[in-house]
């Protein structure tokens, strides 16, 4: 999603230059695959198929493609605008950003971002986060939520958008996203899970006249192993809408990518929502359609100024139809689909209308900014939707808090600690808390990335507020370089704030086009020098870390004054009392990484570097296929600073007393999918011409994007319908639905995929002398015959405790599907287990690397005191 704030000048018109594909790697294909399934086909949905489709059998040609795209942009109130239905009663749908609250307005929470619930891997409060998202949307009158984020995956370190979603792993991600999903449609609100597919880096994702967008170049393995897998997750949990990236995949732009949303998406993981376009990543009219998008967003078209109002659908989606391009059965396909989402959610019971405005803080305001003369009247009505949102905001940010290192004990303080605090990050951004639009700047304390993923404050209770809060006994030197004046003394307790931050494309801050291209992995405004400088006079140094991603932090780590590390990530609104309540110990910290840290950049392989310019398309290949993050790391014997899953409390545990029990046998490949049930049907017929036409003396509004033909254009459009004339169908195209292939099944694919193969328990002790939580991680290595090269271990669940005092016990419940001990056999089109009576060692323990609870699949028992597989 992109917010342009020029509405003219941003491309210029020209050719089809971006028609022409450049050559990808050799081996790289993107196949054809027609023709669009129909949605409609499982039995969860067939009860909202039946309400859309009495609805769509009685619509106009033009009503349905007025569904099928936004009136343009900054034509409306929200983000994004469908045009309407009134007539059978349906309203402009309202779309709007972002995955961490509602953007650009008022009287909204601004929560953690998806980085932050991440590293809680507390599936309890992933829900309730989604819950409060949700009814915050509801209560502006928004329909469709864009959000969550599981693409970008963080397969770069330094990509810009990596904090929107849950962390670098696919099944930590694929659960983050899954109970948002079913924590937003709990509210009502449609859900939209993005960026399909391997949109990993920011720079050069947009196709532009000059340039076509960045080709991400995956394997098959690849994409379902890792890519895919969240995507699965999410559309199984029965997410309304899914968003196409603006980058290419194998050197088809995703958005008009037929094998991806045809066949991958729509037929294999068996999707029954709609997909959307990102903001302007739509490149054409009837070959998007007919490879299975079916919303353009805002509506207009990318290579014409924005300043004049031109689509690629809506009228010419209205004249494809007519003139037999589209056959009528896709745009049927499409709007039933949207109205099938609507109606799931129960939209069309009391739902509320938009009462906010995302293009201007004022009461009245023009209704379509970006018309040249347009109407006013009262656009805000300031809506406060915040509730009690503020208690799961901060507990979640606080939940998340890292703690990597803690010597000597230093971690919790002493409410009368003698307390020195260094950064700038420990207060407000003295310009103002919403001063930079969309947070496009680093000044202040770092509670969220930026871009459209961003939302404003409310308030912000910075680390200071929660200080003052506290009557704690500090000093704050608000620089971020070390003052001469702090006197150090033996007693005091420094706590020096630091940042690294990233965000959308078009945003630069501080010479980062979103990714960390000059930043790199280094923290910000000289972090590294002031810790140092800090460490250098003060014996007990305590650092935290507010953070998009993984950071470089060996020029201090090793320090021995640097006797405490914490991550808190971007912890939102609620950034001060979540760290006090750690920081003094009303809770131990229980947050675990949600990434690897790094000891140097080199650790990585090359190909997870940013891809730079390059003439013609940006070629990305994703040659490290399955080792991104710890799977790299354990392949390479690289050793982390930190491990994926790292996270200490102020308390110890341990894992004991596991049990396996096998549930459903296994065979090398899943039972036979079900068959697709029966789906809407509607005349194949091309509508006639009148259905097109504008209505009499209807007031247009100027730049507005409208569904309606002139009747010449309409009659003229007809008569190339209705003649033989062949319109130049791409290669492979077809009009006979297909069964769906051996794979899918039902929402998110072959619904024995996800049955439960194995289910553990494991007992977890409070061993230590405090109260707190632990989280059990659960890894798979698969059996040594094995002959497919699989990453050592691989996350498959994890379980968080409630709060344990010192001595108690809980016994966590975690389970191994079918799916987490298959393969993607790219011949076999489908899941395949390597050896079925082979011993899976099934790993438990607190984190990626303390693994020493082992169960073994044959054996069907588990063994403590087991040398940790990495
Ligand atoms: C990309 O190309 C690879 C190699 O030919 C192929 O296996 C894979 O299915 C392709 N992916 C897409 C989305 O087209
Ligand atoms: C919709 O239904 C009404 C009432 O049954 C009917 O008069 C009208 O022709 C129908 N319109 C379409 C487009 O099918
Ligand atoms: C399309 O939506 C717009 C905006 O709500 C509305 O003005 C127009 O009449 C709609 N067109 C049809 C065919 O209903
Ligand atoms: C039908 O209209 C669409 C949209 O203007 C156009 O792209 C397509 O080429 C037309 N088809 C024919 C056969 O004229
Ligand atoms: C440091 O703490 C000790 C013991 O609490 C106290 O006696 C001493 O006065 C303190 N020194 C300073 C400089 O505050």
């Amino acid at each position: 999603m992109v917010a342009l704030l020029v509405l003219c000048c941003a491309s210029v018109v020209a050719g089809a230059a971006i028609q022409q594909r450049d050559p990808v790697p050799a081996g790289y294909v993107a196949a054809p695959y027609y023709p669009a399934p129909h949605g409609g086909w499982t039995a969860d949905w067939s009860e909202s198929y039946r309400k859309a489709s009495a609805l769509v059998s009685n619509m106009t040609l033009a009503e349905k493609t007025n569904l099928t795209a936004g009136t343009g942009i900054f034509m409306g109130r929200c983000v994004g605008n469908s045009g309407s239905a009134l007539r059978v009663g349906i309203p402009q749908l309202c779309l709007q950003d972002g995955p961490l609250g509602v953007r650009n307005t008022d009287h909204n929470t601004a929560f953690p971002a998806g980085i932050t619930a991440g590293a809680t891997w507390d599936k309890d409060q992933l829900y309730r986060r989604g819950v409060a998202i949700g009814e915050e949307f509801r209560g502006k009158g928004i329909n469709v939520h864009l959000g969550p984020s599981v693409g970008p995956l963080g397969r770069k370190p330094r990509g810009g958008r990596n904090w929107e979603g849950f962390g670098s792993d696919p099944v930590l991600q694929a659960f983050g996203g899954l109970l948002s999903i079913e924590g937003i449609q709990s509210t009502g609100v449609i859900a939209t899970l993005k960026h399909l597919i391997a949109n990993e880096q920011e720079q050069y994702r947009m196709y532009n006249i000059i340039k076509p967008g960045i080709s991400s170049n995956v394997d098959d393995r690849t994409l379902h192993e890792l890519y895919l897998w969240p995507f699965a997750e999410g559309v199984r949990s029965g997410v309304g809408s899914i968003m196409i990236g603006y980058n290419a995949v194998n050197g088809s732009a995703c958005s008009q990518n037929s094998y991806l949303m045809n066949g991958i998406l729509k037929d294999e993981l068996g999707f029954q929502g709609f997909v959307m376009s990102d903001w302007l990543a739509q490149i054409s009219g009837v070959a998007s359609a007919l490879a299975g998008l079916d919303m353009s967003m805002p509506g207009d078209r990318h290579d014409v100024p924005l300043v004049f109002g031109t689509s690629y659908w809506m009228y010419e989606y209205t004249r494809s139809v007519l003139n037999g391009s589209i056959p009528v059965d896709r745009l049927n396909d499409a709007t039933t689909r949207i109205l099938a989402a609507y109606f799931k959610m129960g939209q069309d019971q009391d739902y509320p209308r938009p009462n906010f405005d995302a293009n201007t803080q004022d009461a009245v305001g023009p209704l379509y900014p970006a018309a040249l003369f347009s109407p006013e009247g009262v656009v805000n009505e300031f809506v406060d939707v915040q509730a009690d949102h503020a208690v799961i905001a901060r507990e979640v940010a606080r939940d998340a808090i890292t703690l990597l290192k803690n010597e000597d004990d230093l971690l919790p303080l002493t409410s009368s600690a003698s307390l020195k605090i260094f950064g700038t990050d420990a207060e407000k951004n003295p310009d103002g808390i919403n001063s930079c639009a969309d947070q496009g700047c680093n000044k202040g304390t770092l509670g969220m990335g930026w871009g459209s993923g961003s939302a404003r404050y409310p308030y912000l209770n910075s680390p200071i507020d929660g200080l003052k809060d506290r009557s704690a006994n500090y000093q704050f030197f608000n620089t971020d370089s070390f003052p001469s004046n702090s006197n150090p003394s033996p007693n005091d307790t420094a706590i020096v704030f630091v940042t690294a931050d990233s965000g959308e494309n078009y945003i630069t801050v501080e010479g980062n086009p979103g990714d960390r291209t000059s930043s790199g992995l280094n923290l910000w405004h000289n972090g590294d020098r002031l810790i140092r400088d800090v460490a250098a006079k003060y014996a007990n140094v305590v650092v935290v870390v507010h953070t998009v991603g993984p950071i470089l932090m060996e020029e201090w780590h090793d320090l021995p004054s640097v006797k405490a590390v914490l991550f808190a990530h971007l912890p939102g609104q609620e950034a001060g009392d979540s760290l006090m309540q750690v920081l003094f110990g009303d809770v131990s910290p229980s947050g675990h990484l949600p990434y690897t840290l790094p000891k140097s950049e080199d650790d990585y392989p090359d190909s997870v570097g940013l891809r730079g310019y390059q003439i013609g398309q940006p070629q990305d290949t994703f040659t490290e296929g399955l080792y991104i993050d710890y799977k790299h790391f354990n392949k390479a014997n690289i050793t982390p600073r930190y491990a994926f899953g790292h996270g200490l409390s102020y308390t110890t545990f341990s894992f004991s007393d596991a049990t396996i029990v096998a549930v459903t046998p296994l065979t090398a490949t899943p039972p036979t999918r079900p068959a697709k049930g029966e789906t809407p049907t509607y005349s194949t017929a091309i509508p006639p011409a009148s259905e097109a036409y504008w209505p009499e003396n209807f007031d247009r509004i100027w730049r507005y994007l409208y569904s309606f033909l002139e009747k010449d254009e309409a009659d003229a459009a007809a008569e190339i319908g209705s003649s033989t004339a062949e319109y130049p169908y791409p290669e492979g195209y077809s009009n006979v639905q297909k069964p769906g292939p051996p794979a899918g099944g039902a929402q998110g694919g072959n619904p024995a995929l996800f049955e439960t193969a194995f289910d553990v328990t494991v007992t977890v002790t409070n061993t230590g002398s405090r109260a707190g939580k632990a989280v059990a991680q659960l890894y798979v290595q698969f059996p040594s015959e094995s002959t497919v090269d699989t990453p050592i271990i691989q996350l498959r669940d994890f379980e968080k405790t409630s709060t344990l005092e010192a001595g108690a016990s809980q016994t966590l419940k975690l389970r191994v599907t079918r799916k987490d001990l298959s393969i993607w056999d790219v011949v076999a089109q489908n899941w395949v287990i390597p050896v079925v009576d082979g011993d899976y060692g099934i790993w438990v323990g607190g984190a990626s690397d303390n693994l020493h609870l082992r169960c073994g699949t044959a054996t069907s028992s588990c063994a403590g005191d087991q040398t940790s597989p990495v």
